[in-house]
């Protein structure tokens, strides 16, 4: 195999550094890059590993003069310009189904947190501020939990609610009474969109970015959640609209929201400054678990495509 050089932009696992080394590959690990340091680089590099962190856009790959491989280190395939790639014949894949779980933990981690304020409490016992009546919130169990979005991940999601003895309510984009049938068997009640945000204590969102999501959960819909509930985002920024969803927890027309993603990742939100809200920073997938699997699930995959060049 030839010297194959390889930039790697994002957090991976340390294992996969290190076998990918031991294969004689040419690697430079530069997590958090940014943007313009990349796009004076990049045409050095065969490889791009890379995660959420870099959107890959016509102008980058238009300057990877010497790419054959574009590998996602996880799902979303969103920050890539599949088209620009597939003109310039660059191969591209991603690593599915690896972080599942550990995305399904997160989205329960962020409702734990919202339903019992952990986040705002600890925020304020730091400035030694002590607060017991303010932090009244929700217990999970026996309560109904919406999940939008039933792939992967949005199983997972039941699965662990199902834990929890929560009535679990579904909307998808493939919505057929086939489906509907094997779902209740499941104890899986699909319903459309409108009806899960108006039924639903806990919503989860779990859907891929696209044009058809863009925007799935707006000004108009908001309005329909209940008084109590609490809306949790581990999909996408763009699914959900910030400005409505801004407006709405100003208003505080639902009880709180939780989100791991955002319209633009690694800048300052308006969103930071509402204490009804839960954030992350995009840490649905960060654990050594699912890290672990995707790198071996990454090599394999590379390692057998680089046998083409
Ligand atoms: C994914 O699409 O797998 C997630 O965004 C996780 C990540 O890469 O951080």
């Amino acid at each position: 195999m030839k010297n194959f050089k390889v930039i790697v932009v994002d957090p991976v696992h340390p294992s996969l550094i290190i076998n990918l080394k031991k294969k004689k590959l040419l690697v430079k690990y530069a997590p958090g890059i940014n943007y313009d340091k990349l796009s004076k680089i990049i045409k050095n590099f065969h490889v791009i590993i890379l995660r959420s962190g870099i959107t890959l856009d016509k102008k980058l790959i238009q300057k990877a003069k010497s790419l054959n491989v574009i590998a996602r280190a996880g799902v979303g395939m969103d920050n890539i310009d599949l088209q620009e790639a597939k003109k310039n014949k660059i191969k591209c894949f991603n690593v599915p189904s690896q972080s599942n779980l550990s995305v399904a933990e997160h989205a329960f981690g962020l409702i734990f947190s919202a339903a019992r304020k952990i986040n705002l409490c600890d925020r304020l016992l730091r400035k030694n501020i002590w607060k017991k009546e303010e932090m009244y919130g929700f217990e999970l169990s026996n309560k109904k939990l919406g999940i939008i979005g039933l792939g992967n991940i949005g199983k997972q999601i039941a699965n662990i609610g199902k834990k929890f003895n929560m009535k679990i309510l579904a909307s998808v984009n493939n919505f057929n009474i086939e489906r509907k049938k094997k779902l209740k068997k499941n104890n899986i009640n699909l319903t459309s969109l409108n009806n899960l945000l108006r039924n639903s204590d806990f919503v989860t969102i779990s859907v891929p970015f696209n044009e058809k999501t863009k925007n799935l959960i707006n000004a108009k819909n908001l309005k329909l959640l209940k008084k109590d509930s609490i809306l949790v985002n581990i999909s996408r920024g763009g699914v959900v609209n910030e400005d409505s969803l801004y407006n709405s927890l100003i208003k505080k027309s639902f009880f709180a929201a939780a989100t791991d993603v955002f319209k633009q990742e690694k800048k300052n939100n308006k969103l930071f400054k509402l204490n009804n809200i839960v954030v992350t920073s995009h840490i649905g997938a960060m654990t050594y678990e699912a890290q672990k699997r995707i790198a071996i699930v990454l090599e394999k995959k590379l390692l057998i495509l680089l046998k083409k060049f």
